[in-house]
């Protein structure tokens, strides 16, 4: 697992070179096509036996790193792979910060990481002080006293991601009634999840409804990292609550756990395409590129920030 974790720096890394060719031009899809490409070339040159368990969606709908799709050189461990080759698709379009490429991974018989339908997660993620505390299926306000008082903070000092919905009117207003500060984020709800595991990010945890592919792969940091994941999946039809039983989720309105979601040995690697509340964006010189990555791995029990000069990018 050791080196094959460090093999998918390389993954992460050429998945942000290439979508990062397309930041600020206002065309998601091909920055997504370009990500992706780069990942799967990459992953396909790895001594594995890689399967995708969280991808860019079924067979039928996704031409490439669609869920059961086979990687790797057919050597090697059986590994399964998490992918979001480009999380923000909007904030990359746009040149807005948090789009980052990034991927979750667990050899089978080590690590375990939920095979999660494409719906949505309700998500409470907080880091290490708040682990023990919180409780998703309190009212939010209760969980920010509880996250206040085990962070030794006043209500006017708590920081909390939210996505910037509609559907999060409620919880915004009931944040900002409790005391605390809202960090409204566009888009990229899994930068701001693994921000929140770090006490010197600013943000201290992170609330609402976001993708649960995006909520598996944050958990699998929080499993690196240390921290506290609850979760709740979120259905917008009867398709999806049958597609997530054939899954095999045996109980639809369960209270997910980090371990339930993700457990074991575990690794997460993700590279910045813009700069953002986790890592810097990829900055182009004369004749290179440099990127910003995070590697994590739950067995080594090691977190790299890996700075990468990219000689033949530039
Ligand atoms: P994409 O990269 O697929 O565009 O997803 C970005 C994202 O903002 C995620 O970070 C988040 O979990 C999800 O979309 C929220 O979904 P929605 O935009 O439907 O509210």
């Amino acid at each position: 697992m050791d080196r094959i974790h460090l093999d998918f720096l390389r993954v992460t890394e050429a998945a942000a070179l290439s979508s990062a060719r397309w930041v600020g031009k206002g065309d998601r899809n091909s920055a997504d096509q370009a990500a992706c490409e780069a990942m799967r070339s990459v992953l396909n040159e790895l001594d594995m036996r890689g399967v995708i368990v969280i991808g860019e969606g079924e067979r039928d709908e996704a031409p490439m790193l669609f869920i059961g799709e086979e990687l790797g050189s057919g050597n090697g461990p059986v590994v399964h792979i998490a992918v979001d080759p480009l999380e923000g698709t909007n904030l990359c379009a746009n040149g807005t910060p948090n789009a980052i490429a990034v991927l979750a991974a667990a050899v089978e018989g080590e690590g375990f990481l939920m095979h999660a339908p494409d719906c949505y997660m309700e998500k409470l993620v907080v880091g290490e002080e708040c682990v023990g505390v919180i409780d998703i299926t309190l009212p939010p306000r209760v969980n920010l006293r509880l996250m206040a008082k085990a962070l030794g903070k006043t209500m006017d000092e708590l920081i909390i991601g939210v996505l910037e919905r509609p559907r999060h009117d409620e919880l915004i207003a009931e944040i900002r009634g409790a005391g605390a500060r809202v960090h409204l984020i566009p888009d990229g709800d899994l930068s701001v999840a693994i921000a929140a595991l770090d006490p010197d990010s600013g943000i201290d945890g992170l609330m609402g409804i976001g993708g649960a592919p995006e909520g598996v792969i944050s958990a699998a940091a929080v499993q690196c990292r240390g921290g506290e994941m609850q979760a709740r999946l979120r259905f917008s039809s009867e398709e999806q609550r049958e597609r997530t039983l054939k899954m095999g989720v045996k109980d639809l309105d369960a209270v997910f756990r980090t371990e339930d979601l993700a457990r074991g040995n575990v690794m997460f690697a993700a590279t910045g395409i813009t700069s953002g509340d986790l890592l810097k964006g990829v900055r182009y010189r004369r004749d290179y590129a440099t990127t910003e990555s995070i590697l994590m791995n739950s067995k080594t029990r090691t977190i790299r920030r890996i700075e990468t000069m990219h000689l033949e990018a530039g």
